[in-house]
């Protein structure tokens, strides 16, 4: 009796010191000890020779045995290891997951490019709201109720009321900067804008645009003009522009910007439809009556404004086939611009 009751205690000591996470382990243990021709089975089969008086103690040890495999048969099934022992399944020699690092959108990244290049020659920002006013978004800007250029910007009205519509260009921050303040005056505006378009890979109903507004005495197109070569010089490191007469109801002269691309590559050529000029913006000195409006004396004050679609600019700089792209949200696209600043 004292060798069975021996054997049950290397037997627990066994169960006790069983550690394992691999799936064909823990099976053989349970064949092991709690199985058909298991030693749980063996020794339940030797209590029958057991003598009586020692039944209960003996009794006892097989059940302590088979409650400590079942135990650990479910511990280990479950992968947590023992409970009272202080080891663990985590390995802290591997090497840490890499944390994801955000990156800003390329509007804001060129956007920003645009503020900096601007802000070295004295332009201050302003904003204004995407929900505008008639006045602030056409009227002021010399085109009034009916006249015709109106329909060169398709408008999103906010419910029926005519007056109150999402803006078609920044030009009406441009207005709201004029009426609360005097001249001398250089401010830049980006902001969202939205027109009545249909989607394509060239164009969206939301875009961003930058316009810029100086005003003071004696401004002249000489003048936007040089700014318009210190700017285009500075973000695309092109030093040739021409400046194509146009027509804008708000500025007098008005005029279409191209800058020289070139046509070395391919792609030169394509996006340059086979000409190396590619137009960037609409420009113009600001016509007198948009001053009146303002309460700024054209008289005394002379002023320049020019205005630049965000998207295309930065559809050309990173070479993007598809507006749509900015708006998608794919991880695979916008993790491209992580490393720009
Ligand atoms: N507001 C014009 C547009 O949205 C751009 C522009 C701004 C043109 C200022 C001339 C002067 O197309």
């Amino acid at each position: 009796m004292e060798h069975l009751i021996d054997q049950i205690k290397a037997h627990l000591a066994e169960v006790e010191a069983f550690q394992s996470t691999d799936a064909a382990e823990i099976e053989s243990f349970r064949i092991q000890f709690l199985g058909k021709k298991g030693i749980l089975t063996d020794l339940f089969a030797a209590f029958k020779d057991v003598p009586n008086d020692q039944k209960k103690a003996f009794g006892q040890q097989i059940n302590a045995l088979k409650m400590a495999a079942t135990a650990k048969l479910e511990e280990s099934k479950q992968g947590t290891g023992p409970k009272n022992k202080s080891t663990t399944t985590t390995d802290f020699s591997r090497p840490g997951q890499p944390i994801e690092v955000g990156a800003l959108h390329p509007i804001s990244i060129l956007r920003n490019q645009v503020i900096d290049i601007f802000s070295r020659i004295g332009f201050t920002l302003s904003a204004g709201p995407e929900i505008e006013d008639d006045w602030h978004n056409f009227t002021a800007l010399n085109l009034p109720e009916h006249h015709p250029a109106r329909d060169m910007q398709d408008t999103f009205f906010v419910q029926t009321n005519p007056d109150i519509l999402l803006r078609t260009h920044t030009s009406s921050v441009q207005v709201r900067h004029m009426e609360a303040n005097t001249p001398p005056m250089r401010t830049l505006s980006p902001g969202r804008v939205f027109r009545n378009e249909d989607i394509s890979a060239r164009s969206h109903c939301v875009f961003h645009q930058v316009e810029g507004l100086y005003i003071d005495k004696n401004v002249s197109f000489a003048d936007l003009k040089q700014t318009l070569l210190y700017f285009t010089k500075s973000l695309f490191g092109k030093s040739k522009i021409r400046l194509r007469p146009s027509y804008f109801p708000f500025t007098e002269p008005s005029a279409e910007v191209d800058i020289y691309w070139g046509l070395e590559t391919e792609a030169d050529y394509r996006i340059t439809k086979g000409t190396g000029w590619l137009e960037v913006m609409g420009c113009g000195m600001i016509d007198p009556n948009v001053l009146k409006n303002c309460n700024i004396d054209p008289e005394e004050y002379s002023g320049y404004a020019f205005g630049m679609g965000l998207e295309r600019m930065a559809m050309l700089l990173y070479g993007i086939e598809d507006i749509r792209m900015f708006y998608e949200n794919d991880l695979r696209f916008l993790k491209q611009f992580s490393s720009a600043d």
